[in-house]
Order: C-alpha cells, then sequence, then structure tokens
C-alpha cells in the first residue's frame, strides 16, 4: 500500500493561520481529496465521504496498529489504537466519544472502531487456542449485534437513510494481554413514537420492512401477513418505505444470520418477529362508536394480534376498549372515549416494541457478559467504551424525542468542553507552563436550562404531570414554562417574546441550543413525558401465554386494587441516565471523534459551505484548535520528541549521550534557533507556533532520504553480516562434527586394535572400520604408519644384520611370489659368491680381478656375482661370469675374470624376464639391440635367480626411484641383433648342463633330464 500524500495540513492545530475561514478551506480541501480525516491534536474531526472508502482493509489495519498518532496520516484507526493503547499500557479505562449530527457518520465510525479493535487483538492466539476461541467469539457477537440493533433501533429519517433511534455506549472489557474478553451495551431513550407515527418520508424502524420484505412467505402466512406495507398504517404513514440504499431482504437474511449466531434461540427469534407482527396488526385495529358504545373495528386484526402475542382475545378485546380503575378499595370497569382507545392502543404497540427492544439489548449482554468463571473476581479488567449517540437533530415537527436527543448533544458537548479544557488545563499546571484563558461558548446554561431541579424544563414538565386535581394540558405546560423561563437567554415563546411572529402561539417554545435554534412543538409533551400504559396491557402481556413475553411485564403480576407508586417521568429517567452517563465518561480517559455532514444530499462531492460551518462552529472546533494551541501549538514528551527529530543535530544524532532526553531536546531547538518559541515543561516541550514544528518537520524530511539509505545499508551489514556468523558457525559445527567423527573413528580404532601387538599377524586380520567422509585421506597415512609399525614389529624379531638381505628377499618376493614356486627365500643370500673359496678356486684372482675392474669402471662394490652360460646374437653359447655391481652388470671371462665388454648400467635397463619354473634363466632386457640371455649355474644347485631379481630391482629402485618391470612366463621373448626371438624351454637328456641352442629363429634353451616339462603347469620341474 502507498502511503497517501499528505493535503492540506493533516493537524489543524499546525495551520499556520487560524480563523474559521481558514480550517474551512483546509477541511474542503481535503475533502474534496479523500482526505476524510483532519486532527485537532488528539480529537478527529471526520467528514462523511458519503462513499465507500478504500482506507479500512487489513494493510490499513497494519500502518496503524501500535503507532504513533503523529507518525501516520490522520484516521480514524489512529484514535482507536491510541485508545487501546492507553487501556493495555496503563491499565486505564478509556473511552471514545463519537459525536456530530444525524448523519453525520457515528455510527459508521463506531463500526470501524470496533473492527480495529477485533483486528489488532487476539494475535498471539496460537498460543492459547482454547482462549482464542472465546476471545473470537466475543468479538463475533460484538460486531454482529451490531445488524439486530440497527434492524430494531435504526430508521429511516429525513436527515439519514439509517438513522440510530436510540443511544447507544458499549463497554468492552479487555484482559491484561488487551484481548476482548466481553463487553456491555447500554441503550439510551429509544424514540419509540416512531412505532406507531413517521414523519413524511421516514419510514418506522427498519425490522417492520425486513419482515415484510424478507421473510418467507410461509412465515407471512403464519403471522397472518401480506408483504405490501401499504397495508399497515403503523409502517406506511411516511410513504417512503422504499428507500434506494436499503436493500430489506438482504437485510432480514443478515439479521437472521447474527440471531443464530448470537445464540437466539428459535423461541427467541419467533418471538421477536411475533411481536413485529402482532404492532403491524395493531396498527389496523380502529375503534367505532355504536350507540354511545365503544366498539372494535376490524376484529381480524384483533384476532391477530391476540394470537401473536398469545393472549386471551376477549382480554386484549377489553384491555382496549376499558380500564379497570381502582378507589377507595372498590374496583370499577371504565369504558375508554374513542381518543382514550386510540391512546391506550398507540401507547401499548410502544411499550410492547420498547420492551423487546431492551429484552433484545439483555439477551446480547448475556452473549458477551464477562464470563466470571474464566476471569477471577479479583483480577480488574480494563476497558474501552464506545459511545455513539444519536445526533443533534432538526426537523419540521420536533417534539418530545428531538428535545431529549438534545439535550442529549448538550451533555456530550459539555463534557467534550470539560474534559478538553480541563486536561489541557491541568496539563500546563502539571507541567509548571503559565496559561492565559481562551474564550469558548460554554454550554453549561443550556444544560441547566433543561435539567436544573425546579427551574429546568425537566422538572417543570414533571411538576406538570404529577398535577392531577385538574385536566392537565399541553397548553398549561408551556404558560408554566413561560413563566418559569421567562427571560431565560436560551429560551423564548410566543408569549414571552411577541415579536417572533413564526413562533405558534400557545404550541411552541424554542430553545437556543449549542448547535442552533430549535423550535419544540409542546404537543405531546405531557403524555411523551408520563409515558402512561394502562396497567390492564401489563395485565394482559404477563398473562401471556409465551414465557419470554411475560418475563418482559413482571408488573402485571400486580393486583388491581394495589396502589402503584407514580414511576418517574421520561424526562426524569432520561436525564437521571445521561448524568450518569457523563460520570461514567469522566472517569475515563476520553478520546474524541467528532463527525460531520458535508451536505443534505448524501453527495460524495458536494461540499455544502454553510452546513459545514455551522457545524464547525457549534461543534466548537475552532475554538477546540485555540484552546489546544493556546500559547502553544505543539507539545511532546520529552522522550519521543527526542527520537522524532535527533537527526537534526550532530550533537543528538544517532544518540544523545550527554544529558537527559531534556537536554537532548534542548540542544536540538537551541542550535536552530528557537530556544524563544518553546517553553520546557517538567515531562513535556511546548511549542508555541506551528511554524517552528514545520520548520523542524522540513529538516526532518530533508534527512530522512540519507537516513533511509543509512538504515537500508545497515540493515544490509546486518544481514550480510549475520549471514556470515551463520556460515561461519555452520562451519564450526561441521568442524566439530567431524572432530567428533573422527574421533569416534580413532577410538574404534583403537579399540580394534589394542591387542594387535601381541597378535600372531600383528593385527592384519583385523579389519578396518569404513572411514568417515572427512578420515578418507588421513586413513590412508593411518594405514601406513600401521603398516610401517606392523614392519617394525616383524623386523625387530630379525637381527640387523640381515636387514639387507631381507630387504632384497622382499624386493624379489614382491615380484616372483605367486609366479614362481622357488626363488630360494629360505637360504641366506651372499651376493658375491665367487669372492670366496667356496665356490670358487681362483677367488683371488676373482677379488683382483674386481678390484681392477671397480677402478676402471667406478663402481662401490658386487653385489652379486655367478657363474652363467650365455646366449649370443650369433647363437654362440659361452661360459662367463656375471657380476652385478652397484652401477652395472658386467660379463667376466671365467679365467683370469677379465672384462668382456661394456657393462649394461642397472639405470638403462628396461626390464627383467624369468621363467616360472625351477630353471635358472633370467634375461636382462638392454636397450640396444642385444638383451642379455644367461642361465646361472652353482655347485650347490640351488635357486639363485630369485636373489640375482632381488638385487637387481633393488638396485634399479634406488637409482630411478621407480620399479623395474620383471616378467615371470614360460615362453619369454628377447631380443638378439635387433631381432626378436623367442626362448623355448626343452629337455634333453644329452645334456648335463641346462644350455641355448638355435631353433629356427628362436633359441632353444635346453635343460638336463633331472628337469621334466609339464604342460598346463610350470613349465619345467626339477625332479
Ligand atoms: N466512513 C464512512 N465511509 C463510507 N460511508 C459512510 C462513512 N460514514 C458514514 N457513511 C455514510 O453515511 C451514512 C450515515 O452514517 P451514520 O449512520 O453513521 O450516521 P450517524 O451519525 O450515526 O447518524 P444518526 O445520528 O442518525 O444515527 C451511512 O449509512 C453511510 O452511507
Ligand atoms: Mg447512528
Amino acid at each position: 500500500m502507498a502511503m497517501q500524500r499528505e493535503v492540506g495540513v493533516g493537524d489543524f492545530v499546525l495551520m499556520d493561520k487560524l480563523d474559521l475561514e481558514s480550517f474551512m478551506r483546509n477541511l474542503e480541501l481535503r475533502f474534496k481529496n479523500g482526505r476524510i480525516y483532519t486532527y485537532i491534536g488528539e480529537v478527529c474531526v471526520s467528514v462523511n465521504p458519503y462513499r465507500t472508502m478504500n482506507i479500512y482493509d487489513q494493510n490499513y489495519v497494519e500502518q496503524y496498529k501500535g503507532r504513533e498518532l503523529f507518525e501516520n496520516p490522520p484516521h480514524i484507526f489512529a484514535i482507536a489504537d491510541a485508545s487501546h493503547k492507553v487501556m493495555k499500557q496503563q491499565g486505564r479505562d478509556t473511552c471514545i466519544v463519537i459525536s456530530g449530527e444525524s448523519g453525520s457518520g457515528k455510527t459508521e465510525a463506531s463500526k470501524i472502531i470496533m473492527k480495529y479493535i477485533a483486528a489488532v487483538t487476539n494475535q498471539d492466539s496460537f498460543r492459547n487456542p482454547s482462549g482464542q476461541k472465546e476471545i473470537e467469539r466475543v468479538k463475533n457477537v460484538l460486531i454482529q449485534s451490531n445488524s439486530i440493533l440497527e434492524a430494531y433501533g435504526n430508521a429511516k429519517t429525513n436527515r439519514n437513510d439509517n438513522s440510530s433511534r436510540f443511544g447507544k455506549y458499549m463497554d468492552i472489557h479487555f484482559d491484561f494481554k488487551g484481548d476482548p474478553i466481553g463487553g456491555h451495551i447500554s441503550k439510551y431513550l429509544l424514540e419509540k413514537s416512531r412505532v406507531i407515527h413517521q414523519q413524511p418520508g421516514e419510514r418506522n424502524f427498519h425490522c417492520f420492512y425486513q419482515l415484510l420484505g424478507g421473510a418467507g412467505d410461509d412465515v407471512l402466512k403464519r403471522l397472518n401477513l401480506t408483504r405490501n406495507p401499504d397495508h399497515y398504517f403503523f409502517v406506511k404513514q411516511g410513504n417512503a418505505h422504499k428507500v434506494d440504499t436499503i436493500n430489506d431482504r438482504n437485510d432480514y437474511r443478515d439479521v437472521v444470520s447474527s440471531l443464530n449466531t448470537l445464540q437466539f434461540n428459535k423461541d427467541d427469534q419467533d418471538l421477536l418477529w411475533r411481536v413485529v407482527a402482532a404492532i403491524l396488526h395493531l396498527g389496523n385495529v380502529e375503534f367505532d362508536i355504536d350507540e354511545e358504545k365503544l366498539i372494535l373495528k376490524k376484529s381480524k386484526a384483533v384476532d391477530c394480534v391476540a394470537d401473536l402475542l398469545k393472549v386471551e382475545k376477549r382480554d386484549l378485546e377489553t384491555a382496549l376498549c376499558e380500564r379497570v380503575i381502582a378507589a377507595r378499595g372498590d374496583i370499577m370497569r371504565k369504558e375508554h372515549t374513542e381518543v382514550e382507545a386510540a391512546f391506550g392502543r398507540d401507547a401499548f404497540a410502544k411499550a410492547v416494541y420498547d420492551r423487546l427492544f431492551g429484552w433484545i439489548v439483555d439477551k446480547i449482554n448475556a452473549a458477551i457478559a464477562v464470563d466470571a468463571n474464566n476471569y477471577s473476581k479479583n483480577y480488574k479488567s480494563s476497558l474501552i467504551g464506545v459511545l455513539d449517540i444519536y445526533g443533534f437533530e432538526i426537523f419540521e415537527n420536533n417534539s418530545f424525542e428531538q428535545f431529549c436527543i438534545n439535550y442529549c448533544n448538550e451533555k456530550l458537548q459539555q463534557l467534550f468542553i470539560e474534559l478538553v479544557l480541563k486536561q489541557e488545563q491541568e496539563e500546563y499546571n502539571r507541567e509548571g507552563i503559565a496559561w492565559t484563558n481562551i474564550e469558548y461558548f460554554n454550554n453549561q446554561v443550556i444544560c441547566d436550562l433543561v435539567e436544573a431541579p425546579h427551574q429546568g424544563i425537566i422538572s417543570i414538565m414533571d411538576d406538570a404531570c404529577k398535577m392531577t386535581a385538574e385536566k392537565v394540558t399541553d397548553e398549561m405546560l408551556l404558560e408554566a414554562l413561560d413563566k418559569k423561563l421567562k427571560g431565560h437567554k436560551h429560551y423564548m415563546s410566543r408569549q414571552t417574546k411577541p415579536s417572533e411572529k413564526n413562533l405558534k402561539h400557545k404550541i411552541e417554545f424554542r430553545v437556543t441550543h449549542y448547535a442552533g435554534d430549535v423550535t419544540y412543538s409542546i404537543l405531546g409533551f405531557l403524555d411523551k413525558n408520563k409515558d402512561t400504559l394502562f396497567q390492564d396491557f401489563k395485565r394482559l402481556l404477563y398473562n401471556s401465554k409465551d414465557a419470554n413475553l411475560k418475563a418482559m411485564w413482571p408488573e402485571g403480576a400486580q393486583h388491581i386494587s394495589e396502589i402503584t407508586k407514580r414511576p418517574p417521568t421520561a424526562g426524569t429517567l432520561f436525564k437521571n441516565s445521561m448524568q450518569a452517563l457523563v460520570q461514567n465518561l469522566q472517569n475515563k480517559e476520553p478520546h474524541y471523534v467528532r463527525c460531520i455532514k458535508p451536505n443534505e444530499i448524501k453527495s460524495a462531492s458536494a461540499f455544502d459551505e454553510e452546513r459545514v460551518r455551522h457545524q464547525v462552529s457549534y461543534l466548537g472546533l475552532v475554538e477546540n484548535v485555540r484552546v489546544r494551541r493556546a500559547g502553544f501549538a505543539y507539545r511532546q514528551r520529552y522522550d519521543r520528541f527526542l527520537k522524532r527529530y535527533k537527526m537534526i543535530s550532530q550533537f543528538t544524532w544517532p544518540n544523545f549521550r550527554s544529558g537527559s532526553d531534556k537536554d537532548g531536546v534542548r540542544v536540538i531547538m537551541d542550535e536552530n534557533n528557537f530556544a524563544d518559541d518553546v517553553k520546557y515543561g517538567k515531562t513535556k516541550i511546548f511549542i508555541r507556533s506551528p511554524k517552528t514544528l514545520f520548520a523542524l518537520e522540513n529538516a526532518r524530511n530533508a534527512l530522512i532520504p540519507g537516513i533511509v539509505t543509512l538504515i537500508q545499508k545497515t540493515w544490509r551489514g546486518y544481514v550480510a553480516r549475520e549471514q556470515y556468523k551463520r556460515m561461519r558457525a555452520l562451519m564450526v559445527m561441521i568442524k566439530v562434527y567431524r572432530q567428533k567423527k573422527a574421533r569416534e573413528y580413532i577410538n574404534a580404532l583403537e579399540r580394534k586394535f589394542a591387542r594387535a601387538g601381541s597378535m600372531r599377524d600383528y593385527g592384519k586380520s583385523i579389519s578396518w572400520p569404513a572411514p568417515p567422509l572427512s578420515m578418507r585421506e588421513s586413513t590412508k597415512t593411518l594405514r601406513k604408519i600401521y603398516n610401517r609399525w606392523r614392519a617394525q614389529k616383524i623386523l625387530e624379531r630379525i637381527p640387523r644384520s640381515e636387514w639387507p638381505q631381507m630387504k632384497l628377499k622382499i624386493t624379489a618376493a614382491s615380484v616372483l611370489i605367486n609366479k614362481r614356486p622357488e626363488y630360494g627365500v629360505n637360504r641366506k643370500w651372499e651376493g658375491n659368491y665367487l669372492s670366496t673359496h667356496m665356490e670358487n678356486n681362483n677367488y683371488t684372482v676373482f677379488n683382483e680381478a674386481v678390484n681392477n675392474l671397480k677402478n676402471t669402471k667406478h663402481f662401490g662394490n658386487v653385489l652379486f656375482s655367478s657363474y652363467v652360460t650365455k646366449f649370443n646374437k650369433f647363437n654362440k653359447v659361452a661360459e662367463r661370469v656375471m657380476l652385478v655391481t652397484d652401477q652395472a652388470v658386467f660379463k667376466l671371462d671365467c679365467e683370469k675374470f677379465r672384462n668382456m665388454k661394456e657393462g649394461v648400467a642397472i639405470g638403462e635397463l628396461t626390464g627383467l624376464s624369468v621363467s616360472p619354473g625351477h630353471d635358472q634363466l633370467i634375461v636382462l632386457h638392454c636397450p640396444g639391440s642385444n638383451d642379455l640371455v644367461v642361465s646361472l649355474h652353482c655347485l650347490k644347485q640351488e635357486d639363485r635367480i630369485g636373489e640375482c631379481v632381488g638385487v637387481i630391482c633393488d638396485r634399479y629402485f634406488q637409482i630411478r626411484k621407480a620399479e623395474l618391470p620383471v616378467k615371470v612366463s614360460k615362453t619369454i621373448s628377447c631380443s638378439l641383433g635387433g631381432k626378436q626371438k623367442l626362448i623355448n624351454i626343452q629337455v634333453s637328456a644329452a645334456e648335463e648342463k641346462a644350455t641355448f641352442k638355435k631353433d629356427g629363429n628362436n633359441v632353444a634353451y635346453v635343460l638336463p633330464s633331472n628337469f621334466s616339462i609339464v604342460e598346463n603347469g610350470n613349465n619345467h620341474i626339477k625332479q
């Protein structure tokens, strides 16, 4: 929802120039731009828009919820919220007094307030669902009760199509959380004369037309009604039963639905409509005189009434035609005159309706009464009172009812004056600020004119009613008024002021009300004040077979002869109720909504200057602004003021730290040179001229965009920091989690390997648990560590001197194991076999020759030596010595042990090939075109292939840091003279010793007969 642009001045207090004209200009400007609400300080002036305004939806509720008045454009929501806030925060009872003339929008305002309160309460219902149900029910009843009360208490008048014809004050009780828990409705003086009479253009109460227009045919049949209102005298006099703005059919449906919600049971609802129907029939009862005797015409109507009210027809007829008088112990029957009978009928109709209305209000109250079981007696609930009472009205013909209504408005205006002035004055006193009085019209004098004991109009009326000796007439009452009130500034009649020619002699009197002159017709005043209902009717209804109806008339139980005390008059009852109401309101913190009617034609655009000016004048709105501005246009608590304007000064922005809030406010005002225009109260600052406030507002507005950017920046920073923190926290959590997992894994390993040291295989057979994801890499290291440890354990048992040999054996094993069954692992590997006499008789020659070689070829030491049979590229077999040194492999002759050729550097070798059998064939694959193809032999006939492979591979690894490829295969291929040849292994009895032969293009490796070839297995097995 876009924030509405402000039009004119939102608070009249802030107007630069204040007089009625500028007030009017501002009000009109705002009205024409759809701004129907404007403040006077904390009073809300509301102009009836006469159109549906799109300003009450949930978005608006959110905008105003919990905010201060000045934070948002003026709205009635803000008043409702302020009232709710005071009540909730300070536990103080508050009230919202809605005033204004008929049709100005009071009832609508009260409904808007109720809906707002319903919308902002019970928001944390999810925490207490059972409580929520009750609160929702209460809210529902409070809201739904409106349609019932309006059906029975509102009517179309010439001022308003939905005019409240009763005063309504509703207390809403709240629990400590500020949620509504119940309520109570008080009603004031229902205009019951409307039941029997309507002025031209007006209607009876809505319910009559709703029943005729909305009820089903079956219902109407049961009630003996026809649909046409023109058939019933009590609803046709105004000749206005069709109203454009009213849909009686739909309203009937709404009322029935609300009755169901409010738990009016079937009998209750039946009664409601039966009474309405009975009154319609009653209006058609007529009397006639036949031979000087009063007779009833239209006896069918009487039948219907008796039937509907569940009374005996005969009793009803009697009650309509005569009355019982008890005098000095005798009981007499006195027949009515025709006029008396008609008066009795009308009084009966009015009384039945009035009691029914009272009963409806009682039933609603029962439905919303605060449940004593739920809320302990010790607990004090707070409440908000909402007053929506009939507005000041002037009709063509003003009678007793208008007199009461206008008196009520005088009382409320008086209350307004008192409270607004009192509050103001008190505030200045409290704050220690000097204050000068403002002139305003105090209407106390009019209140006195009506209500003063002995001298007031009500009292004079009562006196007249008490006179029984002679027949008192309305004319005599007017005379009494004239006599007592002659000379009163606000009272006149033709008698007291003969020059007022338009006042009817002996009929009219005029009261100058605060809101204007009203001329009242005295006719009917006495009767209406006495409010007589013959006892006979009370007895009649007390004897009704309808229990509800009977209960409405308890006084009917009195015996005929019982002398009853004269009941208080209607005027006195009303006066008392008004005084009680005012007292009640005085004890609450008031909030005001002042409603203004912009025109008489219900137009959404017309702004009738004269009408509005009149209302603004009599409501004293300009005076209200003046009082408010008396000396000071604006005041605010220091803390709030500082909060709102602290950005204006560098000393107070972002926070003022060098003193109290008051000091902070002073800093702002001094810095901006406003010091002359303000006074400092104890808790509030008072600003004299609106200009200052404007200047402050403007300065603030100029800074707001920058602050918005700052807030956005800060906010974004905050969001980013929060996200960063969350991420970090996440990382920590992940880390901790991983650590925990790792610890668990390590612990599991510890447990598993606890006894590995004492196991035979040092835990080799133990299966490792699956590592957590984060430990996969480290597990490789752990395994390495374990393997080292295990190797260590194994090696511990082997003397250190054997470790080099061990290493060689492991190297050999790693390439030969499972490929070659025999590779001499169980034997001690001597290496340089030819250097001792054990295998070489010429070992000294050998050693010397090797030493010489060492000097020329620069190797370190000899790793392995053996006699070999060699096969070359010329298919020649030769006996040689193979000498493996740490650098190269040499071939030596067998006598002098001289080097035959350049040796082959170990690092240059490209691979080794051996067979999977027991033979001693080994091929050293060399880089050039000739491999070294030899068969080892020794006297001991032991396997030296393993040792030879181990020595060469180990050395190769040391030199090249890589594994030398070793192939174990029964067909070995070799390169001799640049040709690839296969070495086929054969056995021949002719040979005593392994040797080579040319075998076509290949080579035959011929073994002596102590070998045999086994196909599908190792190719040659030593026998
Ligand atoms: N805020 C509003 N939005 C739209 N229409 C409104 C608003 N206020 C009043 N009206 C219109 O004005 C009509 C009269 O208003 P309402 O009945 O509240 O007057 P009232 O002051 O209660 O009069 P009375 O004293 O006769 O009861 C309503 O029926 C409605 O059509
Ligand atoms: Mg109303």
